[in-house]
């Protein structure tokens, strides 16, 4: 990849109608990841996420709370949605939200350039609207409700009653892009995936696409329809736009052509309107679709998708005020693989945390520090002529580094992980075999014993950079005590797809003594 490369990332802009859960971080962490990933490889790197506050979802929620929807999302906003990026440790370019003049502005211009082309018209439209989605569903997306909705038709992913709605709206002539969206499918198999999402979507194209009720003049909580302000635009409509207005769509041109086209990070539940219905907006308008749409699964709780109106969320603080962020972090980007569904239990959590972080990584880290401490009075030494395993733990180094690479660029964080977790295992295993406490005895091995202190060192430095991206506290911590920040300066600048490189962290750096990493977490 290019040095100078643009690589735009989004995440899906949150309804701040309630408080977050671990299900909307998990997908701040992956874009997060991802981002700090190209942002260290010197890639022109800009990650994006924000709020979706028009709507009825957002109204009634404010109304039930007895305030104006403006106030209930500025007060979700700055109480628990910002909060959030600090909790998670998330390293975002921008934050948008949709009540901004910047966004508003840009919808207003999108729409009215639509409106002027032909793509749209009036019309009416009679069908079941579920309020969770903010969308009309199909009678296949509706299900029986049970218990307190016994009998009724209700949402099957929200499982709350969907209302008949009969409205005189403006229509986005959707349906006269089925074929050009296959061919864009086709021509471009990763423009959507996972491959399973892929398929999900192609299925449901060729099926042909109707045209999309874009507006609603039954409530005025949203953007003003430029020709008809008895309208408002439809929620989806005008969250879409974010992508574009937030990067300067109508504004800047400059801008926008240095950033767009993005990829997108959606949860599987709304594949459909980044991978339908977004492009189809795109090509009327005359711009370039994004680059990619990928779907990232569920975390499920007790089986089922963790949500706050199923009474099942956790709070993203209840995880990272006992473990950290960086065991959040580091937990769910390992555990599951990207893209697919992943259940979250405390108990995987603890483990990983005891096995992989504390006993793996920190323990590693600790270990080598307190020998060169001891051993060389805190000063890393020469590495002299390498052994057969010395050479082994490069040749380690060199091809996690260019695995994690290639698994980043395949959006596939788990497996960039478990790449690199093959240099945690291999050092703790060099370890073991070569016994430096033994050689520190005698000093007819005092050159094996700086070879393999020189080769643990250097493995840690490879580590700190590689992790850097999903373990942002514990590796610059590790970094300042290795004294590589004063050999090599910041560890953010280390460039990323050099990493595994050798040789890097000269002899004569100080290290400083380091607490641990991942200290014990006692059970409550
Ligand atoms: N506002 C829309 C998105 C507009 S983007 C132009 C929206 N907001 S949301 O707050 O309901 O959901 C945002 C994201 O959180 C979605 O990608 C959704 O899949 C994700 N998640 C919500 N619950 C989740 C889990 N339990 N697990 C993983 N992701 C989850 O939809």
């Amino acid at each position: 990849m290019p040095a100078d490369r643009s690589f735009y990332i989004t995440t899906p802009i949150f309804y701040p109608s309630d408080v977050p859960h671990i299900g909307h971080g998990y997908t701040e962490v992956a874009a997060d990841v991802i981002a700090r990933w190209h942002r260290q490889a010197g890639d022109d790197t800009w990650s994006l996420t924000g709020t979706d506050e028009h709507g009825q979802k957002m109204l009634r929620t404010a109304t039930a709370n007895d305030m104006g929807p403006r106030e209930w999302a500025d007060k979700l906003v700055q109480e628990s949605w910002i909060p959030l990026l600090e909790t998670l440790d998330i390293a975002n370019d921008d934050f948008i939200r949709t009540t901004q003049p910047r966004h508003e502005q840009g919808v207003a211009a999108f729409i009215q350039k639509l409106y002027d082309t032909g793509f749209i018209e009036a019309g009416d439209y009679e069908g079941f609207y579920c309020v969770g989605c903010e969308e009309y569903k199909q009678t296949a997306d509706l299900v029986t409700g049970t218990g307190r909705y016994d009998g009724e038709l209700v949402c099957a992913i929200h499982s709350i009653p969907v209302e008949l709605s009969k409205e005189r709206n403006y229509f986005f002539r959707m349906s006269r892009f089925t074929d050009r969206l296959l061919a864009l499918y086709e021509e471009r198999p990763d423009f959507v995936q996972p491959e399973s999402a892929r398929n999900e979507v192609v299925q449901f194209v060729r099926r042909g696409l109707d045209d999309l009720s874009i507006s609603r003049s039954t409530f005025d909580w949203g953007v003003p329809v430029p020709w008809d302000q008895r309208h408002v635009v439809y929620v989806w409509f005008d969250a879409l736009l974010n992508y574009v207005t937030a990067v300067g769509y109508g504004e800047d041109e400059a801008t926008f052509a240095r950033r767009w086209p993005a990829v997108h990070l959606v949860g599987k539940d709304i594949l459909r309107f980044h991978a339908v219905i977004w492009p189809a907006m795109l090509m009327a308008a005359g711009l370039e679709v994004p680059r990619q749409v990928f779907a990232h699964g569920w975390l499920l709780v007790g089986g089922e998708k963790m949500s706050k109106s199923k009474a099942t969320g956790i709070a993203p603080s209840q995880i990272t005020d006992t473990f950290g962020s960086d065991a959040f972090r580091y937990s769910f980007m390992r555990a599951i693989p990207f893209g697919q569904d992943g259940s979250f239990s405390w108990e995987d959590l603890a483990a990983r945390y005891q096995a992989e972080l504390a006993n793996g990584f920190g323990n590693l880290a600790s270990r080598v520090i307190a020998m060169i401490t001891r051993y060389r009075d805190g000063a890393v030494p020469a590495a002299g002529e390498p052994s057969e395993r010395d050479l082994g733990i490069r040749q380690t180094v060199a091809a996690a580094a260019a695995d994690a690479d290639a698994a980043i660029d395949r959006m596939a964080p788990h497996e960039a992980l478990a790449a690199i977790w093959r240099i945690v295992e291999e050092l703790n295993g060099y370890i073991t075999l070569e016994q430096p406490w033994v050689l520190a005895k005698d000093p007819a091995d005092a050159d094996r014993l700086d070879a393999v202190l020189a080769t643990a060192a250097e493995g840690l430095r490879a580590l700190a950079v590689l992790l850097s991206p999903v373990l942002t506290r514990s590796t610059a911590t590790l970094w300042r005590a290795l004294g590589a920040e004063a050999a090599l300066g910041a560890l953010h600048e280390q460039p990323l797809r050099e990493a595994g490189e050798w040789g890097l962290l000269p002899a004569g750096a100080r290290v400083s003594p380091l607490e641990p990493l991942f200290p014990r977490i006692d059970a409550a």
